[in-house]
């Protein structure tokens, strides 16, 4: 059973004493760069013998106390424990028999790995300053005491107090707002990595009856647009695998510091204004979030070693998704890029990382494509092998039976075998795809006329100099650049005079170019290059042109002198992530 699943990366006692609920009275102050109050865990009643512990990581702890009743409260006996780098220091407290909640008073540090504060001048109107959280995958304890496992499921309720010009919002439902004051609720159990805040000069747009946009008012209209098609999204993963859960699906488009393309916080996925393109042509990143709502939120890995089971489903349905709102071509193109890009990261992988169960001493570390895309392609072998009708109606039944329940990889397979293996002929080499480095040869490939054309006019282009007419869509770029080999400055040139990719307005498709640049040496682009890691935060771009950089010893110099000034507005994780490539 997953209550009893030991989590590597939480210093939490849940089979002895385990968290049920949290109820948080938080003040935001944008002076201070804290988050301070209290929170109240409602635990199992206790029975003495012993501790509860908790996680936190720099977190400035003023009391501790305890009651039965929840009214009156009493002094209790508390340590904090040696800080870990990577897991931040336990927090014990004596519990005496009859104990069912446990206050803790405190603040969050200004360097908190799990929040970022923002000056107005990082965000889009410049006026306001801007706070979000990013709990995934173990930074929830930099601003909650809590049992930070992905293994442990509180409810929680929440009353924040902000600059009343702002807006708070988090991943629960809103329990009413007055002047600085905002209430929610949260009455289904979540593991702390979903619990989220941001708080911003925020304004809202309704997308459909249980869905909306929220962004900062000159970012909304552009924002609302691209993600018009959010309620045709919900009604196409409830058809395949059930009702949604969780009430509405809103999405909350954040500053460009957000370090990721999109984060499932359930009811309100944080997503990067990056994904804004002007045609639809990213929001897969959209389907991807809310596809979490079944795989991740719903039925979440009982610990980060089990990470693949929360990606690699989402990556499948994802995929559905956009098959059923843009079309089959367009799901065939997005799963070939998916590939490319899993063969080149495998190829540098060390073995422990290529399997798809696999632990790393950072959970952040262990995101690759290996769980997200190795993932994926184990879902869709069992769909090629068994059909799809089946393999839908199987994983919707699996959603139903493991709902709300957090579940080890065992568990999924134990399951897995019972429930369709066994009534079927064809056998799937379980134990190689789950446990074993590389890629299975039984591995289905994804094809696309559409990117194999663009293909062979990456070919010609690079043998003959000829430049492709180029009709394409962004998906179709993507392969192009993707397909070409190392560059001359000359050819990178010569592309840049027909296409001006430097000034694309589109993210993916400048990431991609400006790799490109970079490796060619091309003068024209760095100015670029600059900007974007001036003004972007995104891990997923900012990390490989920084290791472009660092490639020759004049863009080491150049990637230092960005970095010294970027680094500040960046994420604490980006940070983190960035120190390890640009070194000093
Ligand atoms: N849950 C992840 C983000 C995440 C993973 C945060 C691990 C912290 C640790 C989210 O669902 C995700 O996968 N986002 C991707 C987008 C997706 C389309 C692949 C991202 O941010 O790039
Ligand atoms: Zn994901």
């Amino acid at each position: 059973m997953p209550e009893h699943a030991r989590d590597v990366h939480s210093h939490g006692n849940p089979e002895k004493v385990r968290v049920r609920s949290v109820a948080l009275d938080l003040t935001a102050s944008f002076d201070a760069r804290t988050l301070s109050g209290s929170a109240i865990l409602g635990i199992d009643v206790a029975s003495g013998k012993d501790p509860l512990i908790v996680d936190t990581r720099d977190l400035v702890i003023e009391s501790v106390e305890t009651s039965g009743s929840g009214t009156s409260y009493a002094t209790a006996k508390w340590t904090i424990g040696a800080r870990d780098k990577i897991l931040g220091a336990p927090l014990s407290v004596e519990v005496p028999a009859g104990t069912s909640f446990v206050r803790v008073r405190y603040a969050s540090k200004p360097e908190a790995s799990g929040l970022q504060w923002l000056t107005p001048e990082q965000t889009a109107g410049k006026k306001q300053p801007f706070l979000f959280s990013q709990n995934q995958s173990i930074h929830a304890r930099s601003w909650i005491p809590i049992q930070d496992s992905p293994g442990v499921r509180v409810t929680y309720t929440a009353r924040i107090h902000a600059p009343k010009q702002l807006t708070a919002l988090m991943s629960a439902e809103h329990k009413g707002a007055a002047e600085g004051v905002f209430d929610f609720a949260m009455d289904t159990p979540i593991p702390a990595y979903l619990i989220a805040l941001a708080v911003g000069d925020l304004q809202f747009q309704s997308a459909g009856p249980r869905t909306g946009v929220y962004a900062e008012p000159s970012v909304l209209a552009k924002a609302s647009a691209e993600f018009s098609d959010m309620e045709k999204m919900v009604t196409a993963v409830e058809a395949l695998y059930g009702p949604y859960r969780w009430g509405r699906y809103d999405l909350l488009i954040l500053p460009p510091s957000f370090p990721f393309g999109g984060m499932e916080n359930p009811r309100l996925t944080f997503a990067t204004p990056t994904v804004i393109a002007g045609d639809k042509s990213l929001v897969g990143l959209i389907s991807h979030e809310l596809a979490h709502s079944w795989s991740g939120n719903l039925v979440t890995n009982a610990t980060w070693t089990d990470f693949w089971l929360n990606e690699g489903f989402t990556t499948y349905i994802e995929n559905r998704i956009q098959e059923e709102v843009y079309g089959e071509e367009q799901a065939a193109m997005e799963q070939v890029l998916d590939r490319r890009k899993l063969d080149e990261e495998m190829a540098e992988l060390p073995k422990e990382q290529q399997a798809l169960h696999a632990a790393t001493a950072d959970p952040d570390e262990g995101v690759t494509q290996v769980p997200y895309v190795k993932g994926s392609l184990f879902v869709r072998l069992l769909e090629r092998t068994y059909g799809r009708p089946t393999v839908d109606a199987y994983l919707r039944g699996y959603f139903d039976h493991f709902a709300f329940r957090s579940i080890t990889t065992a568990e999924m397979l134990e399951y897995l075998q019972r429930e369709l293996l066994d009534k079927q002929a064809a056998k799937i080499p379980l134990q190689e795809w789950i446990f074993e480095a590389g890629l299975p040869a039984s591995a289905p490939r994804a094809t696309s006329p559409k990117l194999d054309a663009v293909k062979r006019d990456a070919e010609a282009f690079a043998a003959t100099g000829a430049i492709p007419r180029a009709k394409w869509s962004t998906q179709e770029w993507l392969e192009f650049l993707q397909a070409l080999p190392p560059l001359k400055t000359t050819q990178a040139a010569a592309l840049d005079r027909a296409f001006a990719l430097t000034r694309t307005g589109n993210s993916e498709i400048l990431d991609q170019w400006l790799q490109i640049a970079i490796q060619a040496d091309y003068a024209p682009a760095y100015p670029r290059v600059e900007s974007f890691l001036m003004s972007v935060g995104r891990q997923k771009f900012i990390r490989p042109l920084y290791a472009a950089l660092m490639k020759t010893p004049e863009g080491q110099a150049r990637a230092k002198a960005i970095y010294a000034q970027a680094r500040p507005g960046y994420h604490p994780i980006a940070q983190t992530s960035v120190d390890k490539i640009v070194t000093p």
